[in-house]
């Protein structure tokens, strides 16, 4: 439990908060699933705008990937989405948040996915090449752990891999995009409703795939 006078994040290894799980619909044009949530999760009420626009934006499966990480998965709309269109991938969905792991693994049984790994950040295979990396990241946790993050998981595309995230412009959308683009990586944005911006990130020279 949460000690009175602390509070509880949503990035937190272990939230604390009082468990009060409910159920939320992920609905896309493609694709519909029950999620289940809890307090202490990111979300908790319904899927977040910035995740449902990058799920309806993103680029289209690439039938040659094997390897996709969802950084940060929450309880799973993200990896869970991209299970059921990438039948043949495997999705890692990856957080510190021990609740989010377990609903996100509850999720993807109960959709019968058996393509998603849910992880802790350090039980993600060193060596394993990644070739698409979906994020809704967590901005709050602030620039420089936030810079840290991007960089080590950036670090492991493969030379044709992307990375596909979204990000509200008034929490730093731009300046994330600046930034990515001094540190070597070529942005592109490919789109921006509802106050978020989606970028798509490649390692240098190669065209983001649409
Ligand atoms: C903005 S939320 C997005 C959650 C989910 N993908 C969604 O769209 O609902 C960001 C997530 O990143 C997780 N997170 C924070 N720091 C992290 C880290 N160092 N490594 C992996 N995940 C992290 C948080 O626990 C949170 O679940």
């Amino acid at each position: 439990m949460v000690p009175p006078g602390s509070s509880s994040h949503y990035f937190d290894a272990d939230p604390g908060a009082r468990s009060d799980r409910r159920l939320v619909e992920l609905v896309l044009p493609d694709l519909s699933l029950r999620l289940e949530t809890d307090s202490g999760v990111f979300a908790r009420d319904a899927v977040d705008t910035g995740t449902k626009l990058l799920l309806l934006d993103g680029p289209e499966p690439q039938p040659g990937d094997r390897t996709l990480v969802d950084l940060g998965s929450g309880y799973g709309p993200i990896a869970c989405a991209l299970a059921v269109r990438n039948p043949t991938a495997t999705v890692w969905a990856v957080d510190v948040n021990a609740r989010a792991r377990e609903l996100c693994d509850a999720n993807a049984h109960r959709a019968g996915l058996d393509n998603v790994r849910v992880v802790e950040p350090g039980a993600f295979p060193p060596d394993l090449v990644v070739d698409r990396l979906w994020s809704n990241p967590p901005i709050r946790i602030g620039k420089p752990a936030l810079r840290d993050l991007l960089t080590r998981w950036l670090g492991r595309l493969g030379p044709a891999g992307s990375a596909h995230l979204v990000v509200q412009r008034h929490l730093g959308a731009d300046s994330l995009h600046r930034w990515l683009n001094e540190a070597g990586w070529r942005v592109e944005r490919r789109g921006s409703k509802k106050a978020f911006r989606l970028l798509d990130v490649t390692p240098g020279g190669e065209e983001p795939r649409r």
